[in-house]
């Protein structure tokens, strides 16, 4: 799998990604619109293709060559989903297929699909394994869920299919969102000295950034029969909001022992997303386990703050994904 072209690539994960695939000796090309900028330092084998997935056409160009795609771009949370249905729609659903195809068609060999633990919405069961039914309550979840046998159908011994269902992902990256709720809850902490906990009990499951690029790059590793037409939980720790809160207030008030202690304030939510994923496969089948806490990623992203590398944190549009979207009129 030398060469691996990056959908999405210049987005929170792909910021680390990338560079990760490139140390150990992939050229990558990263395929995005750049709506987040270009975060990621030059480097003699990334090649950048400004492009949108809808544009079948210059993907079909950029898949000339390529041994694997991990695919990332889409508009990727709830909130900037909804923005504009008919948009997104086309993005998250309708270019997937002929993505897929003209993947095939160039002679790509490993296809691996970022789809979302949020596919399950709700449920109450203590173990969420992949066989579980899929309840989406969004149309962004629902179109995760629907893409996926998309892709199985084209599953065979050339075109190897593999689907991820990612927990929230946290920590820092070079284009970090502060949209997601362990990134949220710090940047409050460490900003304002206070966090505001909507509900509290809801279940989340987390894991951390690095986590989820070291499994890409396991995913471009492992043999074909270990993946080919196979769906992965991926995450770590699930937890309830609140006690993520009490985390990064401890974390922050250790990180900045100089400063105000962190007040938590709840208030109720109508989000009623709640899940806990099991990722039990993924360590049976591949012997994936996650390495770093959501503590890891707290203090990752204190450090972050104390080197200057998160500036303008609350107002600038670079960390969230609807604000940007609006602001750039994205089509
Ligand atoms: N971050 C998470 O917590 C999380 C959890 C589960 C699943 N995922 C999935 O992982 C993937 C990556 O997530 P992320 O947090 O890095 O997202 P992100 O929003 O930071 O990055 C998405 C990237 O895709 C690009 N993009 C969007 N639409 C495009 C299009 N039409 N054509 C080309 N490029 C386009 C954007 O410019 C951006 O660089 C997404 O598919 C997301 O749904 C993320």
């Amino acid at each position: 799998m030398k060469n691996v072209l990056v959908t999405g690539g210049a987005g929170y994960v792909g910021c680390l990604l990338v560079p990760q695939l490139l140390k150990l000796g992939h050229n990558v090309t990263v395929f995005d619109t750049f709506w987040y900028e270009r975060h990621l330092p030059p480097h003699p084998n990334m090649t950048f293709v400004e492009g949108d997935i809808r544009e079948t056409a210059k993907l079909a160009r950029a898949f000339k060559g390529i041994d694997a795609v991990i695919a990332l771009a889409c508009i990727s949370n709830d909130a900037s989903f909804e923005l504009d249905e008919k948009l997104s729609t086309s993005v998250n659903m309708d270019a997937f297929e002929p993505m897929v195809t003209a993947a095939r068609k160039a002679g790509v060999r490993r296809f691996i699909y970022a789809s979302s633990s949020s596919v399950y919405g709700v449920s109450d069961q203590p173990n969420v394994t992949e066989e579980h039914p899929l309840v989406p309550l969004t149309l962004y979840n629902k179109y995760k869920g629907l893409c996926e046998p998309i892709l199985f159908k084209h599953q065979s011994p050339e075109f190897v299919c593999v689907t991820i269902r990612p927990a929230t992902v946290c920590g820092y990256s070079p284009r970090t969102r502060m949209d997601l709720s362990v990134n949220i809850l710090t940047n409050h902490a460490v900003t304002n000295r206070k966090i505001t906990v909507f509900g509290g009990a809801q279940l989340r499951p987390n894991l951390h950034i690095q986590d989820m690029c070291d499994l890409y790059e396991l995913l471009l590793k492992v043999p074909d029969d270990k993946v080919a037409g196979q769906t992965f939980n991926a995450g770590y720790q699930n937890m309830s909001i609140m006690d993520i809160a009490n985390i990064v207030k401890r974390v922050v008030e250790q990180e900045f022992p100089e400063k105000a202690p962190i007040e938590v304030v709840t208030t109720p939510s109508n989000d009623p997303r709640s899940y806990h994923i099991n990722s039990d496969k993924i360590a049976r089948v591949l012997g994936f386990r996650a390495k770093y806490t959501i503590e890891d990623a707290v203090r990752g992203l204190c450090q972050a703050f104390k080197a200057g590398l998160l500036p303008d944190s609350m107002t600038d549009d670079i960390y969230y994904n609807v604000r940007r979207m609006k602001r750039l009129g994205v089509r």
